[in-house]
């Protein structure tokens, strides 16, 4: 269910609604029969009264899960999602810069350095797209949201430094979301690099080279000289064929925010990457709780291009709010529908944000007692 109020809840159970109030009372919740109940309540309550109940977020209604895309007779083959993690300052930024230096083509603007989090770059005729994230301890949600888009993680880690913090959780992170992993030994220009002892460290994490028994491809790369970056992006494309990566270019279009902002004259703006279906200027979206008509797709060389296919990315312009990075868009038939769907996530924003500042004043209030 979703937006259920406690007397509905009751209807569904078949119980009193003084039954639910008083049990809702008992644990601190004071709500009336007209009350909405929010996921923790209507969990709480399922455990109280032994009832399944399946809460269906309005974010994951239209979602089509990777099983649809692999039982998708008319899926072909899409292009790899790296993204690139590491400890603070081991040169994931600047890798980034000399892979996209090295394949931009004569046709476009060279030295474009304007920051993106996300590009794509071909090698050997072969789309490649890629993801930055921040080193910094502060932005683990960054990563976390990073593997859910992603096809295989380049754990970048300096050669000089060795493994760190952040390396560990990327690490972790790898581990649990069983998402593949390629080591990028960055800095290898330094005379202080040290690319054995780094392999000891990761090997002694469960992370061992292949070239000592184990699974992971190790690759020295310099962001600086250059060095590497082939055999790096070479390593992608294999680790990527064995994945089989499909998607559906005429299925409904849904993207993933990997960025967003409020710009000057453009208004919010959300940099994207397609999961599946192909992204067309002029198509009606929702994206969180908010929506709009596609207006402009911006591309990482600034060029408008009028359709964005799967595992590509482009700035969306065209939303009527700054939708939060992690935010699923999708495709709608009408702008009827965006702007209907949009105004459902406010209220379940607005129900969620209630049911939680209900209970911290209900805290606050014990608390002065
Ligand atoms: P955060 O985003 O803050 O986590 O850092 P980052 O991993 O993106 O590192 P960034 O690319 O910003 O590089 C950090 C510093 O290392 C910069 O001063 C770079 O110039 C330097 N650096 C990066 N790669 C190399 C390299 O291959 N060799 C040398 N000598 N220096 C490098
Ligand atoms: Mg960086």
């Amino acid at each position: 269910p979703e937006d259920i109020r406690v007397y509905e809840f009751a209807e569904a159970l078949n119980r009193p609604i003084s039954d639910i109030i008083k049990v809702l009372f008992d644990l601190g919740m004071m709500m009336t029969k007209n009350d909405f109940l929010g996921n923790d309540e209507i969990e709480i309550l399922s455990e109280e009264f032994d009832v399944e109940v399946t809460i269906i977020d309005p974010k994951d209604e239209f979602t089509h899960n990777e099983e649809d895309i692999e039982e998708d007779p008319d899926a072909t083959e899409r292009a790899p999602v790296i993204t690139i993690m590491g400890h603070v300052d081991h040169g994931k930024t600047s890798l980034l810069d000399a892979i996209r230096e090295a394949k931009v083509t004569d046709g476009e603007a060279g030295g474009i350095t304007q920051h993106i989090g996300a590009y794509t770059i071909e090698q050997n005729g072969k789309a490649i797209t890629f993801i930055d994230t921040p080193g910094h301890a502060a932005f683990s949600h960054m990563r976390q949201r990073g593997t859910a888009i992603t096809d295989i993680i380049v754990i970048v880690v300096a050669a000089d430094d060795g493994v760190k913090p952040q390396t560990l959780e990327v690490i972790k992170l790898a581990k649990e979301s069983g998402v593949p992993v390629i080591v990028a030994l960055n800095k290898m220009d330094k005379e202080t690099a040290q690319p054995d002892m780094v392999k000891g460290q990761m090997a002694e994490h469960g992370m061992n080279p292949v070239d000592w028994g184990g699974d992971i491809e190790f690759i020295p790369v310099s962001a600086k000289s250059g060095m590497g970056i082939d055999d790096l992006l070479e390593n992608i494309l294999i680790t990527a064929d064995v994945l089989e990566l499909k998607a559906n270019e005429n299925a409904l279009a849904k993207a993933v925010v990997v960025e967003s902002s409020l710009e000057k004259g453009r208004g919010p703006v959300a940099t994207v990457i397609v999961q599946n279906g192909t992204l067309k200027v002029g198509d009606y979206v929702v994206c969180g709780a908010s929506y709009g008509r596609i207006k402009a797709l911006v591309n990482e060389h600034g060029k408008q291009i009028k359709f964005l296919l799967p595992s590509h990315t482009a700035v969306v312009a065209g939303l009527n709010e700054v939708p939060a990075s992690g935010e699923i868009m999708m495709t709608m038939s009408s702008d009827k529908e965006a702007k209907e769907y949009a105004l459902k996530r406010h209220e379940y924003d607005r129900h969620k944000e209630l049911s939680h500042s209900t209970k911290s004043t209900l805290e606050d209030m014990t608390s002065m007692i």
